[in-house]
């Protein structure tokens, strides 16, 4: 399998990191996570203390931005804060960042230079309908808010930050809301996404299907 893209979208919370990785592993293929990218430019605006109406400052602090994803870190300026970019603080701010116009393209930008790099597997909201939209494969998945949440809940209690359900239930359908209601590139299904709804399905059930999808064609 040379050159294939693979896009993954959906909300918050449906698998689609863990998936990603886990096909991305049994692929070869390289995977780029697009939410950590906003997510690392808003744990700068965090560290730097901009304010979130400061949309200038913002900018151009995403066009300096040095990010690299390495299988499972995120560093920024060579620092790694894979673990940071994942408490609750970022989490609040990111979807306000993300709807930056200015932001997007920049971030868009750099997502389509890592995309050029044999084959990937992208996770994010617009790849199929924004940045690959080319991409040979391209599959939605969804879940319930309630089981997103749980899902969510259980992976940071087992990185030992300590949240509430509802707390995060709440972040996420906030975050689902301003995603979808965004001006540009909202989450949105694609027409020619393939829909896996992943609420009663294990990750490994869902990693099987999207592989036999990939390899039979
Ligand atoms: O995927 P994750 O939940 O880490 O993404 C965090 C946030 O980054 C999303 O809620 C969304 O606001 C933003 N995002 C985006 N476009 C992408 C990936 C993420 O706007 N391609």
């Amino acid at each position: 399998l040379l050159n294939i893209k693979v896009a993954i979208d959906g909300p918050a919370g449906a698998g689609k990191s863990t998936v990603a990785k886990k096909l991305a592993e049994k692929l070869n293929f390289t995977y780029i996570d697009t939410g950590a990218m906003y997510r690392a430019l808003t744990y700068k605006t965090i560290i730097e203390d901009i304010d979130i109406n400061n949309k200038d400052k913002i900018v151009e602090l995403a066009s300096k931005i040095d990010i690299k994803l390495e299988n499972d870190r995120v560093l920024l300026d060579g620092i790694d804060i894979s673990n940071e970019i994942r408490t609750p603080i970022v989490s609040e701010k990111v979807s306000l960042i993300s709807k930056i116009p200015e932001v997007r393209e920049i971030m868009v930008n750099l997502q389509r230079q890592l995309a050029n790099n044999g084959s990937v597997i992208m996770d994010g909201r617009d790849i199929a309908t924004v940045v690959m939209p080319n991409a040979q494969f391209k599959f939605f998945l969804t879940a319930s808010a309630e089981v997103r949440a749980m899902r969510r809940y259980n992976e940071l209690v087992e990185k030992k930050i300590s949240v509430s359900y509802d707390d995060i239930l709440r972040d996420i359908k906030k975050r689902d809301k301003i995603d979808m209601e965004r001006d540009i590139a909202p989450l949105k299904k694609s027409d020619d996404s393939i829909v896996i709804d992943t609420s009663d399905m294990t990750i490994e059930e869902v990693v099987c299907k999207m592989y036999d999808i990939i390899v039979s064609k």
